[in-house]
């Protein structure tokens, strides 16, 4: 796209000046994509176990919350500022304050966005890889009747293995770069078409063999009966931490799949369906994995090791474990699959506007930058394991590659963007940009949204942010 077709007044312009660019094809092509961005491990890996490690249903209640007052309202305002400039998020940010004649330091909004969704992908990638893994092991019926020690020992030995930890996230980005390059429509959107549909099914399957168990109900009180002793300071900071991570906001994802939505979809409803599927699948999962957990009798509390540890000794434990294993594997490929599409998306998005890369070009380029940057976390496993190449820094001092590039992005840049981006869109985009974008006019939703980009997002925000930097 040239910046010739981005100049000119009126708001209406964005759209006609991308005519020819690709756009979902459909309302619900968009929920589908932006969901599967949302939906990821942080849903089926992470929200169980943090949810476990803090105590299960006051923690859930603060979670709903934050997803709630910081989340949905950030994801409101990335999309709409996504769809209105019609670009990378570079290139929007650039056209955007040119525009509103706002001072030029808002790209860097841009820019700290399309870095951290590339960032995230060099190491969620090996995840996923580990997932990959694990659908193999429990396949292989590896966790029939294993021990702890076997089970510990099977984690453990992936872990330890450079090799097997670099195949595995080859594999991974492979398919993601295969994804991508395709483009919009042949590429991201019919492979969401499948996966997604394919998601839900295996999700339903397994809450429904937790349900025919006779620990759901324990796991129902685990995940829904608050009890407000058991919540610390730390957790109400790691459950606002976790709504951005899980609804992939302020990295420039919703930027970028916002750019391709068509003009007359409603975003406030849309951006409501999206925030409820990915909360309904993360609670979900828990109802899948903390009846197996109860069940056998197993700690809900076991930390990062919930999922790859503590679960395969129930599959090992129950009939039809290796069935369920399988498939609940299956499922967390799936999730980390369609959320890592979209981390790829920003970069490429942007890549592609310069000149001399098509789509295939940009993804490849970029893909493999990425799948060589993984190496990095790759060997914070294993031989780099005690190296702290930042150590000079108080926050990074005992951090891995791993754990800078993890606490980097979602401790940090995560909620920094997103801070920016409810102060932009709350203080510094016109009204009437606004209220035409999101369809909304005069009444009580719009200012409550716009009072809540305003201060409540700010605040929330800014008090984690401080916290997590001190
Ligand atoms: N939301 C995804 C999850 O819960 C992770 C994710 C996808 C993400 N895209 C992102 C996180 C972009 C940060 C940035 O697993």
């Amino acid at each position: 796209m040239s910046e010739v077709a981005h100049s000119g007044g009126g708001v209406s312009e964005s759209a006609d000046a991308r005519a020819g660019n690709p756009m979902w094809s459909s309302r619900l092509a968009f929920i589908l994509a932006a969901s599967g961005s949302a939906v990821g491990l942080g849903n089926i890996w992470k929200f169980p176990y943090i949810t476990g490690e803090n105590g299960g249903g006051a923690f859930v209640l603060v979670y709903l919350l934050c997803i709630a007052i910081v989340g949905l309202p950030i994801l409101i305002a990335e999309v709409m500022i996504g769809r209105w400039g019609g670009g990378s998020p570079i290139r929007t940010m650039q056209w955007l304050v040119k525009k509103e004649g706002l001072s030029r330091h808002w790209v860097g909004l841009g820019w700290l966005g399309v870095s951290a969704s590339f960032l995230i992908l060099t190491f969620y990638s090996v995840i996923g890889g580990w997932a990959v893994s694990y659908v193999g092991e429990a396949a292989n019926s590896s966790f029939a009747g294993a021990s702890s020690d076997e089970i510990g020992s099977i984690f453990g030995g992936l872990l330890s293995n450079p090799w097997q930890l670099f195949m595995w996230h080859s594999v991974f980005m492979l398919a993601v770069v295969m994804i991508v390059a395709r483009g919009l429509k042949s590429g991201m959107e019919k492979a969401i078409n499948i996966l997604m549909p394919l998601l839900f099914l295996l999700l339903l399957v397994m809450v429904g063999y937790a349900a025919s168990t006779d620990h759901f109900y324990a796991g129902i009180e685990f995940l829904f009966a608050a009890d407000f002793s058991k919540l610390s300071t730390e957790a109400v900071l790691s459950a606002l931490g976790h709504a951005f991570f899980t609804l992939s906001i302020g990295v420039g994802v919703m930027f970028a799949y916002g750019s391709f939505l068509p003009k007359d979809v409603p975003i406030v409803k849309t951006a409501v369906t999206i925030s409820v599927v990915d909360t309904g699948v993360a609670l979900l999962a828990g109802l899948a994995i903390f009846p197996l957990v109860f069940a056998n009798g197993l700690e809900p509390g076991a930390g990062p090791g919930l999922i790859f540890q503590t679960l395969p000794l129930a599959f090992g434990k129950m009939a039809g474990g290796v069935f369920f294993g399988t498939l609940f594997f299956a499922l967390l490929v799936i999730a980390a699959l369609t959320s890592a599409i979209s981390m790829l998306e920003p970069t490429v998005e942007w890549l592609e506007e310069r000149q001399g890369f098509n789509r295939m070009k940009a993804t490849i380029v970029l893909g493999a930058l990425a799948w060589i940057m993984g190496i990095g976390t790759v060997l914070s496993f294993n031989e780099w394991a005690e190296f702290y190449p930042l150590a000079f820094i108080p926050v990074f001092e005992g951090k891995t590659i791993f754990d800078i590039l993890d606490y980097l992005t979602a401790n940090l840049i995560m909620p920094l963007s997103g801070l920016c981006l409810a102060v932009f869109a709350g203080w510094f985009m016109s009204r009437k940009v606004v209220k035409e974008q999101l369809g909304l006019g005069d009444g009580v939703l719009y200012d409550s949204l716009i009072f809540t980009l305003r201060f409540l997002t700010p605040a929330a925000v800014a008090i984690v942010f401080i916290y997590n930097l001190f």
